[in-house]
């Protein structure tokens, strides 16, 4: 990797950035260096090495997995469980503790639909934060619906971070799941996941932790974790869409009532009666998105080449760039002061969408919305927010058009 010259944008003058960013431009071809992709949050953009992966397992090695006898399905079928076996390495999971979905969103209904509708009943407990991403309440708030459970909600800190404390207070007997985002994707907070699983542990409940967005910023480690369930999307990893991770501890798995019924996660089939197959392929019914799992494994190995912790740093040292630059403008900065990638902002009384089109107009994409997050915007006390969010192909230059964009938005606006 080389450095790339911070002199590239006027810096505010109390940031300390870091020495060298990653300059990894170059491998993006859907970021001209005219365009300020900010909405890494959302969905990341694909590095060559992905894209070029996807095209070769649609082209010359395509075929299906599981099934075929003849050489080129062994094949791939070898290259869709080695793609299992490197997802698992890179969280320090068992390739059998992997289950491939469409994305986070499709793994927690499958933990809610097939763990909490077999241990979740009337009168038991489930344990969210106020900060959860719609995926993280909707699939608990319908089984609670269905079974007769009851869902707490944990309060947030004055800056915007889980109240871990006060979440562990919440834990009763009853309860049987606490469900939490890793890193919040409104504010960027990062919760302490291990001091909160050694809490729900010792209380006798599970936790689920939603890792979207710390899956693209953060190196993970499920056993330092200790986290029962663990899931994020392949698409905001710099894999493609439609391809996500269950990760769920051995032993919690093999235990799992089958969720979907279908070819290759079965034994044998009668009209009267079905045997199941091991996890994970019991929770893999139909053909399974191959191509899916092949690029996220090559969006891994591009991580890897790069290294998580360097893609860490230099988002830190974006993400504070921009915080000073938001700052120096007298915008109001939702959350904490140190935040993993993501700041959501308001412009004064500038409606959001208002400001995110101004911004696109000066070729800076961010999103603006409620991000699917609704309770946590009641919370804030505003209808939605302004959002921007760095990437490993972040530069300062894009610091600086996002900061010209809402000077043109406070010009336009008064
Ligand atoms: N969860 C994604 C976001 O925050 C879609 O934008």
């Amino acid at each position: 990797m080389t450095a790339l010259p911070l002199a590239a944008a006027p810096l505010a003058a109390s940031v300390a950035p870091a020495p060298r960013l990653l300059d990894l431009r170059s491998e993006f071809p859907g970021v001209p260096e005219t365009w300020a992709y900010l909405d890494a949050a959302a969905t990341a953009q694909k590095p060559r090495a992905v894209i070029e992966a996807i095209a070769r397992a649609y082209g010359e090695d395509y075929a299906t997995v599981h099934r075929g006898v003849y050489a080129r399905s062994a094949r791939m079928t070898e290259a869709y469980e080695d793609a299992r076996a490197c997802v698992a390495r890179f969280i320090g999971a068992d390739a059998g503790e992997l289950v491939f979905v469409r994305g986070a969103t499709e793994a927690i209904n499958l933990v809610a639909q097939s763990w909490g509708a077999a241990n979740i009943g009337p009168g038991d407990r489930i344990l969210l934060s106020r900060l959860e991403h719609h995926s993280n309440i909707v699939p608990w708030r319908m089984l609670a619906d269905r079974v007769g459970a009851v869902i707490d909600v944990a309060p947030l800190t004055e800056d915007g971070r889980i109240d871990e404390a006060a979440l562990i207070a919440c834990i009763t007997p009853e309860t049987k799941l606490v469900s939490i985002a890793h890193v919040s994707n409104v504010l960027g907070s990062v919760a302490d996941v291990s001091r909160i699983a050694a809490a729900a542990h010792a209380a006798g409940a599970k936790l689920l932790v939603d890792g979207c967005q710390a899956a693209p910023r953060m190196a993970l480690d499920m056993a330092a974790l200790d986290c029962d369930f663990y899931v994020f999307s392949g698409h905001k990893l710099y894999g493609p869409t439609g391809i996500g991770v269950l990760f769920a501890r051995a032993d919690i798995l093999a235990a799992m009532p089958p969720w979907q019924g279908g070819g290759a996660m079965i034994e044998e089939v009668h009209f009267e009666h079905v045997s199941y197959t091991a996890p994970p392929l019991r929770f893999e019914a139909g053909t399974p998105h191959i191509v899916g799992a092949i690029g996220l494994a090559a969006a891994i190995s591009w991580v890897e080449q790069v290294g998580i912790a360097a893609i860490e740093a230099h988002e830190a040292a974006l993400t504070a760039l921009a915080r000073a630059e938001l700052e120096s403008l007298g915008v109001r900065i939702f959350g904490p002061s140190h935040s993993a990638g993501i700041l959501s902002f308001a412009v004064g009384e500038v409606h959001p969408h208002d400001v995110a089109t101004i911004l696109d107009e000066g070729g800076v994409a961010i999103r603006a919305g409620h991000h699917c997050a609704q309770p946590l915007m009641r919370h804030l006390g505003v209808p939605a927010t302004a959002r921007a969010s760095v990437s490993a192909h972040t530069t300062p230059a894009d610091i600086a058009r996002l900061a010209e964009g809402v000077k043109r938005v406070m010009r336009i606006f008064g």
